[in-house]
């Protein structure tokens, strides 16, 4: 992926910062950094404002990226925290997150977190697990409480993930499979301090084409139907879970968000289906699509060389503060700002990036074209907001932390 000024000016960061505005941090740089753009957060959350219908309700996946500001503002906007952990849950209220706009999802949760999330008495807790299921209600029940709580189903199809991270369909240690809920919603409703409100399911991240979320997010309303039918239950709100995505490289293309708006808004507008949605909130918790675009993450390059005819530039960052690539094998956009900055003439060429671990695997990207660096410029890798800082493995060769700042 190329960027000219005028593709990076074009750029969600960008668009918020410029480039003006980023090369007074550039000119400053000292160590590897995370900037955040809160008004990048705020222009893709407008976005799923502008064309998703008003029924869908907006929750942020904060392990997308926790960091504290960033969390302050996106309760700002007014939308909800879908938690998982106990560490994340207090986050979220420290961040301003009234418990009544805080979900709490995970396979693992201890009797600790449970605890405390029904104690704080949070909008949901999604259960993964009948076991679990039978220990909100021991919990609850010591409180004197009804819990309400959400089903997450592993179901029999997915969306079409290309990058492993949810894992799509099959064995998962995600939720319940879909063949064992008849089971479940039985057993569960002799459990007397349980109230099931509805459903979850989150099979595939990062997911471009529209048509695909559509038909997942429909399957997913339909199973819902279909269970408060067979079982005579009447769910409050359906989880459709995360997954937006959005493009690393120049083969892929943004999530075109209002075709996917008009199919939804269409399809919650069939009479039979309106009818029995009436009431109901169906919710998408999204973490990539907020976050991702609203970070970048700086590095120098301290040497350039050949091998093998390959250019490889060298930096000071690597995968210790932005494991990502690694982790899931998908380069990640990077530009050479200084040559940006420095109006250098347009000189693309492809390189490797790599960071200064004594592991291969510490690269950005493999094949970047970028404006030809030479030791000391400052490059910017693209769309970190998302599953960086926080995601990272700091401590590996007891290397320099990187910093975090966020531009309000
Ligand atoms: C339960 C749950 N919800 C939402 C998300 C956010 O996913 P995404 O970043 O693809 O939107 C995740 C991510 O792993 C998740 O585990």
């Amino acid at each position: 992926m190329y960027f000219n000024r005028k593709d990076l000016s074009r750029h969600p960061f960008f668009k918020s910062i410029g480039i003006s505005g980023l090369k007074d941090f550039a000119g400053k740089y000292s160590s590897p950094v995370f900037i955040y753009s809160a008004e990048a957060i705020t222009r893709q959350i407008n976005l799923f404002r502008k064309y998703i219908p008003q029924k869908f309700k907006l929750f942020y996946a904060q392990k997308s990226n926790p960091n504290h500001a960033l969390l302050k503002h996106i309760n700002s906007t007014g939308i909800g925290c879908q938690t998982a952990s106990l560490g994340e849950i207090k986050s979220a209220i420290k961040a301003g997150f009234t418990p009544d706009k805080i979900m709490f999802t995970g396979p693992g949760k201890t009797e600790e977190e449970l605890s405390f999330a029904i104690s704080k008495n949070l909008l949901s807790v999604n259960a993964e697990s009948f076991r679990e299921i039978e220990i909100i209600s021991r919990i609850a029940k010591r409180k004197g409480r009804i819990q309400d709580i959400m089903l997450r189903i592993n179901p029999a199809f997915e969306a079409g993930e290309t990058t492993r991270i949810i894992g799509g369909k099959g064995a998962s240690k995600f939720g319940i499979d879909y063949s064992q809920i008849p089971g479940v919603i039985a057993a569960l409703k002799k459990l007397s301090n349980i109230n099931l409100c509805g459903i979850h399911i989150f099979n595939s991240s990062g997911i471009l084409a529209y048509g695909k979320i559509l038909k997942n997010t429909i399957d997913v309303i339909r199973i819902a139907l279909e269970l408060e039918e067979k079982f005579n239950l009447n769910f409050k709100r359906i989880d459709l879970g995360g997954g937006f995505g959005i493009p690393y490289s120049n083969s892929e293309k943004e999530l075109d968000i209002k075709k996917l708006g008009i199919g939804l808004k269409d399809f919650i507008n069939k009479k039979e289906i309106k009818n029995r949605l009436a009431g109901k909130e169906l919710v998408f918790e999204l973490g990539r699509f907020i976050s991702a675009y609203s970070g970048i993450y700086l590095t120098k390059v301290l040497y350039t060389k050949k091998s093998c005819g390959k250019n490889i530039a060298i930096t000071d960052g690597g995968i210790h503060h932005l494991l990502r690539p690694a982790l899931i094998g998908q380069s990640f956009p990077a530009v050479n700002f200084s040559a940006i900055m420095q109006n250098r003439k347009k000189e693309a060429e492809s390189y490797l990036i790599a960071g200064p671990l004594c592991t291969s695997l510490d690269e950005f990207n493999s094949d970047a074209l970028l404006n030809k660096i030479y030791p000391g410029d400052i490059l910017a890798v693209l769309n970190c907001g998302a599953y960086g800082f926080t995601e990272s493995m700091p401590l590996f060769l007891t290397q320099r932390k990187s910093k975090e700042i966020i531009i309000q």
